[in-house]
């Protein structure tokens, strides 16, 4: 394009751009009538003709060195699934590419994702039985804590071994607490399950315990089991700001679970449609003693990942949920889009939205392509 053309106030063409005098003063208003120029109205934009953005990203060495967010494999974490009575990996009909595990074949998957240099995985359980109280989340021989043993005796300290804490998995009625009476959650009998859970998890291995039901004082009540049972070294990733979303779809498949009676988690999990309400969550969730929060679902929750960014020092993890995934695969098996960027594209979102630590069901498919 001629840039004569845009000269402020059809000022002479001050010559090559990088020798002009500097003119911090924005263009003066031209006394002249609009231009009838073939390229349209002047240009509003503080700085043009001097100042052009296209300079930084003529090639890919200098995009790159601009690049105000880069992804690694450090920023992942693989959520995956272990199942009591399973003898085989069973593929799960939603999350193309992702099964539920045996014991063994997750340990495999845990070795491979090492070897990516994936630094962690949140383990989910799926129990061959399961009742009112949810007790096989707290079985020291039950799914989720056998399966830690075997992944820290496999992996040693290779791998940050997370573990989701909620009952929804063992429970027969699929919510995440104890019911009472009338078929509400119990808050505060919830708690002391979680309670129960997270010796459990922490006896079997965990590194991370990672309470997403959405509890009141859920943090407080695990931290102060944990210290009182000598665990001060294992650490809550809390599932702060946890909203009652139709994107976890695909993963109510994963682990088997649906809601008694066409429930939902409205009465827990946070309303979608607030944003100041978050903030409160995971505040609290840090007074009452979370090493981390998360926010959840990621992609609709952007403003929600940046407020907490810099309401808090610790670190904000993201979890791009089962739908998430779930959409962009079906999208990209229809050859609609291409999957791959669109998954990079979509975590760099994420990170550059504020979030440290990055849940995803692509964390194995980006490790194998971002490099360890
Ligand atoms: C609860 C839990 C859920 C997810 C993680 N932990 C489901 C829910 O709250 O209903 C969803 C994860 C996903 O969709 O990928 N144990």
């Amino acid at each position: 394009m001629d840039r004569a053309r845009f000269s402020p106030a059809g000022t002479a063409n001050p010559g090559p751009v990088g020798l002009s005098p500097p003119n911090p003063s924005p263009p003066n208003p031209s006394p002249s009538p609009p231009s009838p120029s073939p390229a349209g109205p002047r240009v509003a934009a503080p700085g043009f003709p001097q100042r052009r953005m296209r300079r930084l990203r003529r090639t890919p060495a200098l995009r790159r060195l601009v690049a105000e967010t880069a992804v690694t494999v450090d920023d992942l974490v693989a959520p995956l699934f272990v199942r009591e009575d399973a003898d085989q990996p069973l593929p799960i009909r939603s999350l193309p590419g992702h099964v539920q595990h045996t014991v063994t074949s997750l340990v495999a998957e845990a070795r491979r994702l090492a070897d990516l240099g994936v630094p962690a995985l949140m383990l989910f359980g799926v129990p061959a039985r399961k009742d009112a109280e949810g007790s096989g989340a707290w079985d020291p021989d039950g799914v989720v804590q056998r399966a830690l043993g075997e992944l820290r005796g496999a992996l040693g300290e290779r791998m940050v071994l997370m573990a989701d804490l909620c009952l929804d998995e063992y429970t027969d009625h699929g919510h995440c607490g104890l019911l009472d009476p009338a078929g509400g959650v119990d808050n505060d009998l919830t708690l002391e399950r979680y309670a129960r859970v997270a010796l459990a998890q922490a006896a079997a291995g965990a590194d991370v315990v990672a309470p997403s039901g959405m509890m009141d004082g859920q943090v407080a009540a695990i931290r102060g089991a944990l210290d009182d049972a000598g665990r001060h070294d294992v650490a809550i990733l809390a599932y702060a700001a946890k909203y009652a979303s139709a994107l976890y779809g695909p993963f109510r498949d994963a682990v088997d679970v649906s809601i008694a009676d066409g429930g939902d988690r409205c009465g827990y999990q946070q309303d979608f449609r607030n944003r100041r309400e978050a903030r409160t969550e995971v505040l609290l969730d840090v007074a009452e003693g979370a090493d981390m929060v998360m926010v959840k679902p990621a992609l609709a929750y952007l403003d929600v990942i940046a407020d907490t960014a810099a309401a808090l020092d610790v670190p904000v993890a993201a979890y791009h949920v089962s739908g998430e995934y779930a959409m962009v695969q079906a999208a990209a098996e229809r050859g609609w889009l291409d999957g791959p960027a669109v998954a990079l594209e979509h975590v760099t979102a994420i990170k550059r939205a504020g979030a440290d630590i990055i849940l995803t069901y692509f964390a194995g498919q980006l490790a194998a392509t971002l490099g360890a």
